[in-house]
């Protein structure tokens, strides 16, 4: 069975002070089975590994393909890994917007999360545009094929389904349509590798969610950053 994750993704949000709701959230989760993980801004993962966390681990929300040089901005693999960080997001859809990132930089970068030791969380998603044009798998098979790099393994990489059209809008992807994509991406890669769902996750739809066959837990941005909202979540997939 692939292992189960409850994984939030902070993106451009919180200060040191709002560290106490990463604490917060390890106190919900320290009795479930699934892993936990807080995908952080960079500058908030080192403070965080200074924390007494028992349960939930950290992650990074992106890194630079090249473990150091001349790239003004960037961060390394190896520096999420020495703060104190265990995974990293690669592929986000908003670092390929915002950033132009395409599938090859989302293939080197999860290479360089693997030299640094990192759990990949590589993410694909199709547009609302490629959905209504009925491209929804085709899309998601490429954007697989040109970012999982050879030598993905369950153990070092988890994907992530994001629909674009569901991030951060409040409409989360139904369970048909979220059971499609997932039972096609569980053809495609290792049966062990963990698969999450991201989109408008919330306690209120999370466990239909979790329900469904292939998905093996959710990345969750708005409601990772409270525990009240993310710790529920955890919960229905424990
Ligand atoms: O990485 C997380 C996703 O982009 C989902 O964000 O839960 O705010 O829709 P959201």
């Amino acid at each position: 069975m692939p292992q189960k994750y409850a994984a939030g993704n902070w993106k451009m949000n919180g200060l040191v002070s709002d560290l106490t709701e990463v604490l917060e959230i390890d106190k919900g989760v320290q009795d479930l089975a699934c892993n936990t993980v807080i995908c952080l801004p960079a500058t908030l993962i080192y403070a965080a590994d200074g924390d007494p966390r028992q349960v939930v681990e950290i992650g990074g929300q992106y890194c630079h393909p090249s473990a150091s040089g001349a790239h003004t901005g960037d961060i390394s693999a190896e520096m999420l890994s020495e703060a104190g960080a265990a995974f990293v997001v690669t592929g986000h859809s908003e670092r390929r917007t915002d950033h132009g990132e395409t599938d090859a930089d989302v293939r080197a970068q999860t290479e360089a999360a693997w030299r640094a030791g990192l759990v990949a969380i590589l993410c694909i998603g199709e547009t609302l545009a490629q959905r209504e044009a009925g491209e929804t798998l085709s899309v998601l098979a490429g954007q697989l094929k040109g970012s999982l790099p050879d030598g993905a393994t369950p153990e070092n990489t988890i994907i992530a389904y994001e629909p674009v059209w569901a991030i951060g809008t409040g409409k989360v992807a139904t369970p048909e349509q979220v059971a499609e994509v997932h039972d096609a991406l569980r053809a495609q890669v290792d049966p062990e590798m963990s698969l999450l769902y991201g989109g408008s996750v919330k306690a209120a739809n999370a466990a239909e969610l979790f329900a469904l066959t292939n998905v093996d837990g959710a990345l969750v941005g708005g409601a990772s950053l409270k525990a009240v909202d993310f710790v529920p979540i955890a919960r229905a997939l424990a």
